[in-house]
């Protein structure tokens, strides 16, 4: 009897370790979000959703359009990001799109854009939002063609 429930246990525990690695296998998702960032692992849909709430992130800091138009030459606090993802490309020579806007995000004074003071961007960013809010933000404003 004691042997019979040990190897349903077993079966048990097999077929939940299955379920569990096939749950893992519908995960990436974050690629159908139309258009694919060229790292893959950040959500445009879900960073553009991020970007445009009032408050953000463990500290609840002021959402990015508190700050940030997408609209053309409109200047609220920051630049406007209308077309950032391009502008991105060749902000800082030698450094990638993704990587010029992730260390915009995390550590906003280490390249200050010009006509802009330092350390009015909110600098916490880098530690508030998970490593995957920051990925579907750098996705987002990638898109922004
Ligand atoms: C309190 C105002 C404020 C908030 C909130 C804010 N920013 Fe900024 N941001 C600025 C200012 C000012 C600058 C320009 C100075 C600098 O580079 O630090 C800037 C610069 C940037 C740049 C570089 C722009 C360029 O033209 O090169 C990016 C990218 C950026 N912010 C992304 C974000 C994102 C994403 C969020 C939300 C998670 C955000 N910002 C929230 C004020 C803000």
């Amino acid at each position: 009897m004691r042997k019979f429930s040990l190897v349903v246990l077993l079966v048990l525990a097999l077929s939940l370790l299955l379920a569990a690695c096939g749950g893992g296998g519908s995960e990436p998702a974050s690629d159908s979000a139309g258009v694919a960032p060229r790292s893959g692992s950040g959500n445009v849909a879900n960073g553009e959703k991020l970007y445009k709430q009032p408050v953000i992130g463990k500290s609840s800091a002021p959402g990015c359009n508190t700050c940030h138009s997408l609209d053309e030459g409109v200047v609220l606090v920051g630049p406007s990001h209308a077309g950032m993802g391009t502008r991105a490309a060749t902000a800082v020579s030698g450094q990638s799109a993704e990587d010029y806007l992730r260390e915009s995000i995390t550590n906003p004074n280490a390249h200050v854009t010009e006509g802009y003071a330092q350390g009015v961007m909110y600098q916490n960013y880098g530690t508030d939002l998970t490593e995957q809010e920051i990925n579907d933000l750098v996705a987002f404003l990638m898109s922004l063609k």
